[in-house]
């Protein structure tokens, strides 16, 4: 069985189609990259399968379990997190405070209280900066702690939407190498929105490509750049 699958998703905004009916399976533990221009729909398939954006048609279920219908915190309930675009962290809130936000009343503090030494055993930076506003953050720190924040709940499944959005490489480097480690260890099944197919090659996995809301290849991620694939999703048909 999968562990996620998509079937027929639809989203819509008013007279705007954002996803056409697009399905596509992930398996326990896989790591896929979604990639494509902007407008393309990532960050709307994204927010579907987290239940913070509605699905005017389709399908979704992990582990057999139909998700649609179900709010984010529910489908958070049943381990399933995002990393939202652009972080959202609160810049006003503490390292330590915006980890604990949204486990609020939902979790005994002993368990909430393992949970954050593990981010900060996963994240030394982030122990270090325990006391210090989020906002005081550099980008990568920051990107850093809205992934720890997403684990806090103990998914399964996590949706990372770009998370080199504004990071120097080096940084970049250094994000992917946290989530690929905290794959493995936790044997998370990921999609990863990624602008650079050079970089979802680099890091290794499955990568579907995606041009005004639908799903336009599917395969390995390394392989794509030799197949003239990400020109025709930028640029229409190619030459
Ligand atoms: N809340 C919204 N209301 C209306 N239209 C929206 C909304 N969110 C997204 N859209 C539109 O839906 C389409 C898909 O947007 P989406 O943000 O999912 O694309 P994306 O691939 O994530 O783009 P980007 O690379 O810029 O992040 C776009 O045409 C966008 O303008
Ligand atoms: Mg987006």
């Amino acid at each position: 069985m999968s562990k996620l699958a998509v079937h027929d998703l639809a989203v819509r905004y008013g007279k705007l189609t954002a996803l056409a009916e697009l399905s596509f399976a992930v398996a326990e533990g896989e790591r896929v990259f979604i990639s494509g221009p902007n407008g393309a729909g990532k960050s709307s398939l994204l927010a579907a399968i987290a239940g913070s954006v509605r699905a005017a048609h389709g399908r979704i279920e992990m582990d057999g379990d139909i998700l649609s219908g179900l709010s984010p915190e529910a489908i958070a309930r049943r381990g399933l997190s995002m990393v939202p675009e652009g972080r959202r962290i609160f810049a006003g809130l503490t390292v330590q405070e915006n980890l604990m936000v949204g486990t609020g009343m939902r979790r005994d503090r002993g368990a909430i209280a393992d949970d954050i030494a593990a981010m900060f055993a996963a994240f030394p930076i982030l122990a270090e900066r325990a006391r210090a506003p989020a906002g005081a953050l550099s980008g990568g720190q920051q990107q850093m702690l809205a992934i720890a924040r997403a684990l806090m709940t103990n998914p399964k499944v996590i949706l990372v939407d770009e998370p080199s959005l504004g990071l120097a490489p080096k940084v970049v480097d250094e994000v992917y190498d946290r989530l690929t480690g905290l794959q493995d260890l936790r044997g998370l099944t990921m999609i990863i929105v990624e602008q650079s197919s050079a970089r979802a090659a680099r890091v290794g996995g499955r990568m579907l490509l995606m041009r005004g809301g639908r799903i336009i290849a599917d395969g390995d991620a390394a392989g794509f750049a030799a197949r003239d694939l990400l020109a025709e999703a930028y640029f229409g048909e190619p030459a």
